[in-house]
């Protein structure tokens, strides 16, 4: 039997107490010339879930600027929130009919005025979502454009005659199972939609577009947001001669045949718009951050820019695809680490089953969270949580067809169940529906919010959110956390994945047992300098030290944080 277990949290207070040298909070560039987005902690809020301050069943502004001081107390530096500009919400939002508004259903300007206000007040930036890609229907540039074929809007979205009744134009299909293309009986062309019939496609190419979409990004930066969380990137330009995509092998989700979307997806004239875009907010010290799906490192390499000049943050999402083992997430990293690029880790978001459910095995699931989260958080690169992860939320899938709010559920259902899992509200306290509200919230709340709510969890040592907000604050404080490189340990351990943040004489050690197996990890720093009989455990869940950290006992999914000097 391993001795001397570390059975909750363990956490060196001194270490706490440590006043960092370096800007962890938004004050701008620190000593190491990094600017604040390297340090920061970002949080996505969905804003329909995150809180309903007038009890109406869906969340808002209010709500959300009612939360800083919980969010502050988690360790967040910033909030990017998912659309809440006037919508008729065939997407939740990711279908705008003006950008430059708020839907009255999430509140009034002047509510994100007092959000922008509360967070700033705590040191908390403001990230805003911006769709790129395409409007609503029903913004007043696709009215226009679709009242006549010599309308001024008429060029900024992509119209097409078709190749004779009920025949669009080539093969392209909408990514939600609809065609790719509707026809407009009053002008009778199709217009082209990568997503829904709701959302048609801006056309980029149009110079006027272009130009009408940096002023929106100007709108908000004249009022004080932070930078913007850009979506469906990949899909900004299409070939203009309008090619057939080659047909693959199988069918999708949907039944169709699958396809290369090689003709609409991922042109090269991607990275001139977002040249573009990085240009306007560089005027402004903003950051922009990519929804970039990517196949691989070196493709999410290129969306840096060949100087620095696109994103400073496209998302890395392939984590979230890849099998959970010690071996393939210190390939992974070891990879993105290295290809030079600031790193941006994301292991769930609103279109993506929770992490804790992708990876819990029905015995060790909060030790898996806590892992997950001593992971991610202490890695050289910049995290982004996505609410609830944080107290344990998991998936609350619909069990019927009819009880699907997400449009793509209702069309795909039963293969495709849609997005509704991910998106229920968080999980505030014990009362009725978490405390999110006292009528029917627009997705059910899960019996498990009973146990795992913020209420709850606060008053447990032992909880993941506790976890969460110690592993946060060792990462504001600890130097090697806030500033040092990411070096593997131990690369031949195919269940224990270890690795150093080293900054200067100082390095932190991380362990993580991926496996459901109790492990022992034996170190020697000799030859990075350090020396492990000196090492002081910060933080530990299931892991105890001995000899420093010359041997680390792990019991299934533990993980140990520790602290090394010369
Ligand atoms: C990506 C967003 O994250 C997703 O929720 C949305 O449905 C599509 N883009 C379309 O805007």
């Amino acid at each position: 039997m391993l001795k001397k277990w570390t059975m909750g949290v363990v956490l060196a207070l001194a270490l706490l107490a440590f006043v960092p040298k370096t800007a962890a909070q938004n004050t701008g560039v620190d000593a190491e010339g990094h600017p604040w987005w390297k340090h920061a902690v970002f949080y996505e809020i969905y804003p329909r879930s995150f809180a309903d301050s007038d009890n109406n069943g869906i969340g808002d502004l209010k709500g959300i600027a009612s939360k800083m001081g919980y969010l502050k107390e988690l360790g967040v530096d910033a909030i990017w929130m998912t659309p809440f500009f006037p919508s008729p919400q065939v997407d939740f939002g990711y279908d705008v009919s003006d950008y430059e508004a708020i839907d009255p259903m999430y509140g009034t300007m002047a509510d994100f005025d007092h959000l922008e206000s509360e967070a700033k007040s705590h040191g908390i930036r403001v990230i805003l979502d911006f769709v790129v890609n395409h409007t609503s229907d029903k913004h007043k540039w696709f009215l226009d454009s679709r009242s006549s074929r010599t309308s001024a809007h008429r060029d900024w979205y992509i119209w097409r005659d078709g190749k004779g009744p009920g025949k669009p134009r080539n093969n392209w299909l909408s990514t939600f199972g609809t065609p790719a293309w509707t026809y407009d009986a009053k002008t009778k062309q199709y217009y082209y939609h990568y997503f829904y019939p709701q959302q048609p496609d801006l056309n980029w190419r149009n110079p006027a577009v272009e130009k009408a979409m940096f002023d929106v990004t100007r709108f908000w930066y004249k009022r004080g947001v932070s930078g913007f969380r850009l979506d469906a990137v990949d899909t900004l330009y299409e070939d203009p001669q309008l090619h057939d995509n080659p047909i693959l092998p199988g069918k999708d989700k949907f039944g169709r045949p699958n396809m290369d979307e090689k003709y609409n997806k991922k042109l090269p004239e991607v990275h001139e718009a977002l040249k573009g875009l990085r240009k306007v907010a560089d005027e402004y010290g903003a950051v922009l951050i990519g929804e970039t799906w990517t196949s691989d490192v070196s493709e999410l390499k290129d969306y840096y820019g060949s100087h620095n000049d696109e994103l400073q943050m496209p998302m890395d999402l392939l984590l979230n695809g890849l099998p959970f083992s010690a071996e393939a997430y210190r390939k992974h990293v070891g990879a993105l680490d290295s290809a030079g690029g600031w790193p941006v880790y994301v292991i769930s978001n609103h279109d993506i089953v929770r992490s804790y459910t992708r990876y819990a095995d029905g015995k060790h699931d909060n030790d898996i969270a806590k892992l997950m989260a001593g992971f991610y958080l202490t890695l050289r690169g910049t995290p982004i949580l996505y609410y609830g992860e944080e107290i344990g939320m998991r998936n609350n899938n619909p069990k019927r067809r009819k009880d699907v709010q997400d449009p793509v559920g209702r069309i795909g259902w039963p293969k495709e169940i849609g997005r509704d899992g991910e998106r229920t509200p968080m999980q505030w306290t014990t009362g009725k529906n978490a405390g999110f509200c006292t009528v029917k919230p627009w997705l059910p709340v899960p019996a498990s919010a009973a146990t795992y709510n913020v209420a709850t969890e606060e008053k447990d040592p032992n909880s993941i959110l506790m976890f969460y907000r110690n592993v946060l604050k060792l990462r504001h404080t600890d130097p090697a956390l806030v500033e040092g490189d990411y070096a593997a340990v131990n690369e031949d351990d195919p269940n224990v994945y270890s690795y150093l943040r080293r900054y200067k004489d100082e390095a932190v050690l991380v362990v993580l047992n991926f496996s459901n197996a109790e492990r022992e990890a034996r170190f020697d720093f000799g030859k990075e300098g350090f020396d492990a009989a000196k090492a002081e455990t910060l933080l530990a869940n299931k892991a105890s030290a001995e000899d420093g950290a010359k041997k680390i006992s792990l019991e299934p999914f533990g993980v140990y944080i520790g602290k090394l000097t010369r």
